[in-house]
């Protein structure tokens, strides 16, 4: 294989990976698609970035579509991840939900959950918050967790639960690992109990097919960490979409780097502590 990427061989992968997954890179990331996409490149029988780049420019759908989203998208997660923001999650949103005129369950969806840490984050928290709350009527099943990702690599993993030892350490207390978590051989296994509330499947939110969202409308959507890798155009559209799966009043959580600057006013912000959360206007 040869050596860089030239620019123009990189601009018909660059539109075929944006195709694929909405993911838009620039060429100044030419190292991350070289390195990433050669071992695909050399199992499928391409002996050159040109010749790849001649085959994506007319051909989108592809047998190995799934390896290369699964090789591009970045899966950097871990549990209790900005810390704060779940907390404001359980002091300030949870407690919401505890009035009498609920609607129950409450429904939470983890857009793009990468390798679960978010959703076992969530269902940590739900447990601790009707634990810590016995006055508030609520309890665990009275929650659902839904969690969707474009790379069902990582659905695997987050149906099985399976963490290693450098996972479980990067954000877990070891409170909350003897709690939830049991030892097997290859690392720790999240308890049924966190396993059978979550409900995961294979979804792009790039795909637009937001129709298929049988568990909408959800109270709380998780869209952490993913849209900075769209383009704003992009990103509008998927906001727009999410906005009309949320109940009045629902709360949408991004990640700490992200905002809705030039992407929707269809939710106002709201300061809990340290944390921007945005909440769906009631007229909207
Ligand atoms: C950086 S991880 C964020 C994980 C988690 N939300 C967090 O904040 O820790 C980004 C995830 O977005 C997923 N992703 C990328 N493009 C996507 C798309 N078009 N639809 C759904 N998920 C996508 C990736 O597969 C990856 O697992």
């Amino acid at each position: 294989m040869e050596g860089i990427v030239s620019e123009k061989d990189f601009a018909p992968i660059g539109e075929y990976i944006e195709t694929i997954s909405g993911v838009s890179l620039k060429y100044e990331k030419e190292y991350l698609v070289r390195q990433r996409l050669t071992p695909i490149l050399l199992r499928n029988g391409f002996d050159s970035f040109s010749t790849f780049a001649r085959h994506v420019s007319s051909n989108k759908n592809n047998t190995f579509n799934a390896d290369v989203i699964s090789a591009i998208c970045t899966h950097e997660t871990s549990f209790f991840r900005d810390e704060y923001f779940f907390t404001a999650l359980a002091r300030h949103v949870f407690t919401e939900f505890s009035g009498q005129n609920s609607e129950l369950p409450v429904k939470i969806w983890s857009a793009a959950t990468s390798t679960g840490q978010e959703i076992y984050t969530l269902a940590i928290l739900i447990d601790e918050f009707v634990h810590s709350h016995p006055y508030a009527g609520l309890q665990f099943k009275d929650f659902n967790i839904f969690g969707t990702d474009i790379d069902g690599k990582v659905l695997k993993k987050t149906a099985d639960g399976i963490y290693t030892e450098a996972e479980v350490s990067r954000g877990l207390s070891p409170r909350r690992l003897s709690k939830y978590f049991t030892p097997v051989q290859d690392g720790w296994n999240a308890n049924p109990k966190l396993r059978d509330i979550v409900n995961l499947k294979r979804l792009s939110l790039h795909d637009f097919a937001f129709s298929e969202i049988t568990e909408a409308p959800f109270d709380i959507i998780l869209l952490r960490n993913v849209l900075i890798y769209f383009r704003e155009d992009t990103a509008r559209k998927i906001i727009s979409a999410i906005h009309s799966l949320m109940k009045p009043g629902g709360y949408l959580l991004l990640g700490s780097s992200e905002n809705l600057y030039k992407i929707s006013d269809l939710f106002e912000s709201v300061v809990f502590e340290n944390s921007i959360l945005y909440r769906k206007k009631e007229s909207t």
